[in-house]
């Protein structure tokens, strides 16, 4: 393992060359980061849970034919990805106010929006990742308008999609932050689903006590981050090892 080559390792995530051209290793870390790096620590076992959680949801969004890099699971902490020219702008798309949303328009945590709405965030940790609007991004040449279509067309596909399975397992779906990549192909070249899309990515809250089941837990000290992980995966359906076979996520009534 440590002799293959690391192309970029991210605060929670590693990448190593895949076994073919265009292929990459993802790696999930136990690392944690929040507040632009002010928070640090590393929590044993969550690298293995989002791995499984995202691979999870890759995997469907794959069978409806939402493009990804998601190829296949290697491992407890791996899986293997296509590569892609990641696009600079994070996609947040929110269904309830919450977090930065709240404090900037001082709207209370939990009211539900009026309609999903998509944000886009600089990817800059120097930044702090600052909010932006389609004029700065094709301005400065992040992204063209075509490929901002696209992401939001995904972002409000997936959020559809991921609103209904958590539903179904008594979660709401919060919102959520996802990246897309260029995939190149010959002369093709189109947009697809890239990085992860897990608990520290989402905000997820019981449907019945509003408990978060994400990584507010860390962000704000509540503790209790991998049971909240763990809960997720096993309504999810998710096996684990010694855990009784079951198959899907688990309706909840
Ligand atoms: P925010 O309310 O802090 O802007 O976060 C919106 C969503 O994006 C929330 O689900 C958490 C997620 N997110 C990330 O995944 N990474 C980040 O760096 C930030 C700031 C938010």
């Amino acid at each position: 393992m440590s002799r293959r080559r690391r192309v970029f390792e991210g605060k929670a995530k590693v990448l190593y060359e895949g076994p073919e051209p265009g292929t990459l290793i993802q790696h999930f870390k136990d690392d944690t980061t929040a507040l632009n790096n002010q928070k640090q620590a590393t929590i044993e076992g969550k690298g293995v849970l989002n791995n499984r959680i995202s691979e999870f949801i890759f995997s469907r969004l794959n069978e409806i034919g939402v493009p990804t890099h998601f190829i296949r699971a290697i491992n407890m902490r791996e899986q293997l990805i296509r590569e892609v020219e990641i696009i600079p702008c994070e996609v947040v798309v929110r269904n309830v106010a919450a977090g930065s949303l709240s404090t900037r328009l001082g709207i209370e945590e939990g009211t539900l929006l009026p309609r999903s709405i998509i944000e886009f965030y600089y990817k800059s940790d120097e930044l702090s990742h600052p909010m932006v609007s389609e004029e700065h991004i094709t301005a400065f040449g992040w992204s063209t308008p075509q490929e901002i279509d696209d992401m939001m067309a995904l972002g409000l596909r997936i959020n559809d999609f991921l609103t209904g399975l958590f539903l179904g397992i008594g979660i709401r779906l919060v919102d959520f932050k996802i990246e897309f990549g260029r995939l190149y192909e010959g002369d093709m070249v189109r947009v697809i689903l890239a990085d992860e899309i897990s608990p520290d990515s989402c905000r997820l809250w019981d449907i019945r006590t509003n408990d978060k089941l994400d990584k507010d837990r860390f962000r704000r000290d509540m503790g209790g981050l991998i049971e909240a992980y763990q809960e997720v995966a096993r309504r999810l359906g998710i096996l684990f090892e010694n855990e009784p076979k079951r198959r899907g996520p688990t309706l909840v009534k």
